[in-house]
């Protein structure tokens, strides 16, 4: 049994205006602006989580020698308050997020928090900036859960024996500018995201740090995003930078909605999971292969793979519209979003925003 953490709860004595957070909610695009609260928890070695706090949004004062400086013990996630269609506010999976930050602090050998407190943290922090969750068809309060090592120290014979956890939150439009036009990706070779036995499959900061070399690869290559392969054969498809990857098999009700398997080296998404499901609610087949490069380029040649879409909390779902590597060149399928892709779309989206019965218990409300 774990003893409940008990929160103090310190509002902002002085918001932001009105006038100021609805200027922002007019065009929040993702993460630039954020809440008038935060979530702060302390872990000590001996002690536990202490000193739980709902306090107004402030920058951390840190001690140049403080260890997520220098090695980057860090984890994190993602997840979004939906406001619902009577005006309440109900926040997509919190517990399964709360799980995978439980998988990713043990792969970086730092402290689990409960994932009663993390759902906690998130309802009190949602509760009390719920006038930041926009009202707007699908724009979102986008929560970004965290935990870093707070030691001040060098030594790197152990972890850390202090870590800070905190939540903020941040208003979302689209993740893509551009909205759900197809992106075009890059395969790519030169870099790997992850190998086995490595931490592909935690979200830890890392490995966003090492993946902004491809991406910036990618955009000279005229591209919108990396695709990840595997770091061995360079062939197999894993995801890519922010989002889990499914093709579409076929068409019509007939249609197969695979996705790569979970093999350690890529992040177990949480949309990537729901849609197995939703897809297997909507009458289609479904199933975790591994598919190399090849057999995608083989697939679009010979009309059997006729849609690719990427699908991740911030991104959620956005059909992959051509792809480029070194030595090959296509577009998927026609070019454009294909019907599957926004068929799914829209019932995830639907389920979201309440105007699609929730018949898997998704949503938390605040
Ligand atoms: N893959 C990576 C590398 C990600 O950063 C994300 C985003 O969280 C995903 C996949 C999609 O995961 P989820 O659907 O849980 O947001
Ligand atoms: C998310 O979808 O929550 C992500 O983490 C993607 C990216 C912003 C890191």
């Amino acid at each position: 049994m774990t003893t409940r953490i008990p929160f103090d709860l310190k509002p902002a004595a002085q918001p932001l205006s009105d006038e100021e957070r609805a200027a922002a909610l007019a065009n929040p695009g993702f993460g630039r602006y954020f809440t008038d609260h935060m979530v702060t928890i302390r872990w000590t070695e001996g002690r536990g989580w202490h000193d739980a706090r709902l306090q107004p949004y402030a920058p951390v004062p840190m001690d140049p020698a403080t260890m997520v400086l220098h090695y980057g013990q860090e984890i994190f996630e993602g997840l979004k308050a939906y406001r619902q269609p009577d005006g309440s506010v109900a926040v997509f999976r919190p517990d399964a997020n709360g799980r995978r930050f439980q998988l990713s602090a043990r792969r970086l050998a730092m402290p689990e928090l409960p994932v009663e407190t993390f759902v906690e943290a998130i309802d009190l922090l949602v509760a009390q900036d719920k006038a930041w969750v926009p009202t707007e068809g699908e724009q979102s309060l986008y929560l970004r859960p965290f935990m870093f090592a707070t030691e001040v120290g060098l030594g790197i014979n152990r972890p850390a024996n202090e870590y800070l956890f905190m939540i903020i939150a941040s208003p979302a439009g689209a993740y893509f500018p551009r909205g759900i036009k197809p992106v075009s990706v890059w395969l790519s070779q030169e870099y790997v995201r992850a190998a086995p036995g490595g931490t592909g499959e935690a979200k830890c900061g890392g490995n966003y740090a090492a993946a902004f070399v491809a991406q910036a690869e990618a955009t000279r290559q005229g591209c919108d995003q990396v695709v990840w392969l595997d770091s061995n054969e360079r062939r197999w498809v894993e995801e890519m930078g922010g989002m889990n990857l499914y093709f579409v098999r076929g068409t019509g009700a007939g249609a197969a909605i695979v996705t790569p398997a979970l093999t350690g080296t890529l992040l177990p998404g949480i949309t990537r999971d729901s849609l197995l499901t939703i897809a297997g609610d909507l009458g289609y087949a479904t199933d975790e292969v591994r598919i190399s490069t090849e057999d995608w380029e083989r697939g679009n040649a010979d009309g059997s793979i006729n849609e690719v879409f990427a699908c991740g909390t911030a991104a959620v779902i956005t059909p992959v519209g051509s792809v480029k590597s070194a030595d090959a060149a296509w577009t998927v399928g026609d070019g454009q979003p294909g019907a599957i892709t926004m068929r799914l779309r829209e019932q995830l989206l639907g389920i979201q925003t309440g105007t699609v019965e929730d018949r898997h218990g998704w949503m938390h409300r605040i």
